[in-house]
Formats: C-alpha cells, structure tokens, sequence
C-alpha cells in the first residue's frame, strides 16, 4: 500500500457579522422574551448580516484569511476547497467556486460544497482529511458559512425556531503533516434519512410539481425551517455522547483524555447535558451559543477558532468535534493537535 499521510488543522479562523440581535430585539417583532430564550437555549444574542456587505461565501473568505494567516500560507497554497452549508449564495452552482473566485483569482482548484447542515463541518473535514491522508493535496481549505437570517419567520408563528439561529463563517486549513505524534486521528459520520423532515426546509423542492408557487409563498410553510424541537432534543442527547464515544473508542481513548470537546452549538441543554453524562469539567467543553446562536455548518469552526484565540487548544491536545443535526446526520472527529 501507498504511504499514507496524516492531517493536521495547520490554522483555524472565524468571521461573524457586525450586527448583533438581542433577544430584546426579537421581542419587539414577535411574542418571546429575553427569559424563554435564555433559559430554553441559553441564547443571549446572535448576529445577522448586513444586506450589500457580507455574503455566505465572501463571509467564507473572510474566515479562510484568518485561518491561512494563523497557518503562515498564502492562497497559492490552497489545492482544493471544501465548503458546507444549508444557506448557499444560489441554488447553484455552490458557493465553494464563488471562494474559489474571490480568494484565487486566477488559479483554478475543485471545489465541493457540502450538504449536511450541523454536522456539515465535520463531514467536509473528513473529506478534506481524506485527500490529505492519501497524499493527492497537501493543503486543503474547509469552511462552514451560514446566511441564516434571511430564511426565517420572524413573527410569532416562527418563534419556536427564529430564535435560535444566527450568522457566521468558520475556517480550517487541513495540511499534510509530517510529524506521526499528531493529526486527525478518525472521523465517523452517520445520518438516518427517516428523520428527513422533522428538521428540514422543505420548498423550493425540485420535486414539487411547481417549485416554487405564490400559495407555497403565502402560506410560508415549506419555504421556512421545520423543526420538531422536542423530538430533535432527544435524537440529539443520545446521538452526541454515542458519536464522541465512537471516536474515543476506536482509538484506545476514554473521556478522561479529552482535552477539549468542541460540540455544535445547538442548544445550551443540550451541551450541559453532554457534559454531565460524558462527566467532563466545564472547562474543557467550549460553549459559545449565547453569543451567537446556532450557525450550524459554521458553529464548530467558530467555536474552534475562538477556543484556540484563547489559548485553549495547545499542541498535543486531544480535541474532539462533534455534531448532530437535520438529516438526522451526526459527526465526531478526533484530533490530537
Ligand atoms: N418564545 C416564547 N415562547 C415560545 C417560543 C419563543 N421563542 N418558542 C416556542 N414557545 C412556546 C411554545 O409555543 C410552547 O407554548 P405552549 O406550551 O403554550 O404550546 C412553549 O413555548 C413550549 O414550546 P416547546 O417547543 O415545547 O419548547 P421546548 O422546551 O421544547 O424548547 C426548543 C424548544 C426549540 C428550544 C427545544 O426543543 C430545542 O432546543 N430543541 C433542539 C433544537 C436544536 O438543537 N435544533 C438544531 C439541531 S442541531
């Protein structure tokens, strides 16, 4: 067999757009308050775009420059682009060319857009783990940007789930790494489709007779996020320990060794009780969601990126992503820094 390589994130960086949206904002345009959110979600505030300024991709590109940057490469080194999200710029062609456009220029190198929602990130950075390990590309950019709040009910009818989401772009650079102590030590992905559309958004839908009518626009049901949030809560609780235990488990490890849990920030419930039953201190789960919601394809490298700014990750830390969300998909990786 061909020698394999290991990969490492050579560079991590965020982006999030300045405008912020308190709860208090939310309650002046529909019935909620400050105290359902918080103490349902643990959501104090969450950022929206700026219409003219920031774009799904360009906030990509936005995360991409810091991450090259913390990296000490150049877009010239950049061989092949991975990018996840549920709020793309088009219906196509996806928003990985659109990066390739603005951070490239002139150089022409693949780009795959990644369709798994929250748990988007770890699966495209299994992708681009997978290229690196094999030795066909030595640097690999992978970015999670989400435009949620254009594709929200923001009245009361969408309150159960206009509350929780916001905006943001993360980045990873996943670089050939020479050095055998590190690395991405596995990935494990999954999905179950029978779970589909409890957590979907289901219109325009290339299957419809009509793709998109004035009644589907009226009535504002497929065309905003479905989400069945106790059914989700309870997918979620189990899916999350069993996935990091996967990822600990095929590689000798047990909680007790984790430095750092990084989890999508989906609900603050839902990241307190992860950390109660894996039994892990506070200090080493990150949680960021109060400040930003749940961006889901862009809420792992956010968080990634913030704990690392922190001086929270350290080489030779054994950190673990992990994700769950519509689909259902769910994700782990593990990685010793
Ligand atoms: N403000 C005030 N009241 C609200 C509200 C809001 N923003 N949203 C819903 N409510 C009301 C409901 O109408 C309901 O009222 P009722 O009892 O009079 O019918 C009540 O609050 C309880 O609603 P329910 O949906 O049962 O609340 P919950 O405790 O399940 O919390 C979620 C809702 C969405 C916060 C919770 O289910 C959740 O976090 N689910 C998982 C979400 C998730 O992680 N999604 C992303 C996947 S990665």
């Amino acid at each position: 067999m061909a020698k394999m390589f290991r990969s490492i994130l050579s560079g991590v960086g965020h982006y999030v757009p300045e405008k912020i949206v308190t709860n208090e904002d939310l309650s002046k345009i529909m019935e909620t308050s400050d105290e359902w959110i918080q103490l349902r979600t643990g959501i104090k505030e969450r950022r929206h775009f700026t219409p003219g300024v920031d774009t799904c991709a360009n906030m990509g590109v936005k995360a991409a420059r810091v991450a090259l940057e913390r990296a000490g490469l150049s877009p010239d080194d950049i061989e092949f682009i991975v990018f996840a999200t549920l709020s793309p710029d088009y219906f196509f062609p996806g928003s990985g060319v659109l990066v390739q456009k603005e951070l490239m220029g002139d150089k022409t190198v693949g780009a795959l857009d990644v369709r798994d929602q929250c748990s988007g990130f770890v699966y495209a950075l299994s992708v681009a783990d997978q290229f690196v390990k094999t030795g066909m590309y030595k640097h690999v950019l992978v970015i999670g940007s989400e435009i949620h709040s254009t594709g929200l009910d923001m009245t009361t009818r969408g309150r159960g789930v206009s509350v929780i989401f916001g905006d943001g772009a993360g980045a990873a650079i996943v670089s050939r790494c020479e050095d055998e102590g590190r690395g991405i030590l596995s990935t494990h992905l999954h999905s179950e489709g029978q779970y589909a559309e409890e957590l979907a958004v289901l219109d325009p839908g290339s299957s419809r007779e009509v793709r998109l009518s004035k009644e589907m626009i009226d009535e504002a049901t497929g065309i905003y996020p479905y989400m069945n949030g106790n059914y989700v809560f309870k997918h979620a609780v189990t899916r999350f320990p069993e996935v990091i235990n996967e990822a600990l488990a095929s590689n000798g490890l047990s909680a007790s060794d984790l430095d750092l849990l990084v989890p999508h920030q989906a609900n603050l419930r839902i990241t307190t009780y992860i950390r109660e039953s894996m039994n892990l201190p506070e200090e080493r789960v990150v949680s960021n969601i109060h400040k930003y919601g749940n961006t889901t394809a862009a809420s792992i490298p956010i968080a990634l990126s913030e704990a690392w700014e922190a001086g929270r990750i350290k080489p030779g830390d054994l950190v673990c992503l992990a994700a769950f969300g519509s689909g259902f998909t769910w994700a782990s990786a593990l990685i010793k820094w």
